[in-house]
């Protein structure tokens, strides 16, 4: 097959099916249909996209990974301890990673590696923000790696964080602080 070239986009309205279908495959937890819509049409949500245009016409601009996130006020955060507040900045925020994540078949090429690069850069080119942070399952270890290399600090675990099939499950709280905090 052709080498794929991996492009960086927006999310658009017309990803929907192919970004609900992804969340399905690759993730234990159901969202709602409003959460895709939010994240579809840009209400409330930051994404960034990865495909692969090397692929065949009707494939080229198809969704291979995606990343999803969203504002939060630092002082109302659950990690407001954690940042540094200067008030003549303005209100400081943070940006909560939702969702990420590659299809199987473009793993270990450093997709998702981008796709947080999309968001940091973005991030640290607004002033009031603070940091990028996310919660992780205790036992994802390819993610867990993931936020480790990129230099995320796992700040907290949280115990039963995640029900999943009656069932409770651990997270990390992982943190990247920018813009001094
Ligand atoms: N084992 C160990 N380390 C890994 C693995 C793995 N399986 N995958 C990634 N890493 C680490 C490596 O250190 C790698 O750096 P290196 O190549 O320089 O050694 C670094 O992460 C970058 O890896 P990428 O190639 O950018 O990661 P990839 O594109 O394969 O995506 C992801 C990783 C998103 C975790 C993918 O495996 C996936 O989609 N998994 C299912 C969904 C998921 O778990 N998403 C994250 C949940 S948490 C959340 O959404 C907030």
């Amino acid at each position: 097959s052709l080498c794929p070239s991996i492009y960086y986009r927006a999310i658009k309205p017309n990803d929907l099916d192919r970004l609900e279908q992804i969340h399905r495959d690759i993730f234990p937890i159901k969202y709602e249909s409003e959460f895709f819509q939010s994240v579809v049409n840009g209400v409330d949500i930051i994404s960034w996209a990865a495909v692969d245009r090397s692929r065949p016409d009707d494939h080229s601009d198809e969704l291979i990974g995606f990343i999803t996130a969203k504002f939060v006020l630092a002082k109302d955060s659950e990690i407001d301890d954690l940042v540094h507040y200067d008030s003549s900045k303005g209100e400081e925020t943070l940006i909560y990673i939702l969702t990420l994540g590659v299809v199987e078949t473009y793993r270990n090429r450093g997709i998702a590696r981008s796709l947080i690069s999309e968001v940091i850069n973005y991030a640290s080119g607004l002033s009031v923000c603070r940091g990028v942070y996310l919660h992780v399952i205790a036992h994802n270890n390819a993610a867990i790696c993931l936020y480790k290399r990129l230099m995320f600090r796992c700040v907290r675990r949280l115990h039963g964080f995640y029900l999943i099939k009656r069932q409770h499950f651990d997270a990390f709280l992982f943190v990247y602080f920018i813009n001094g905090s």
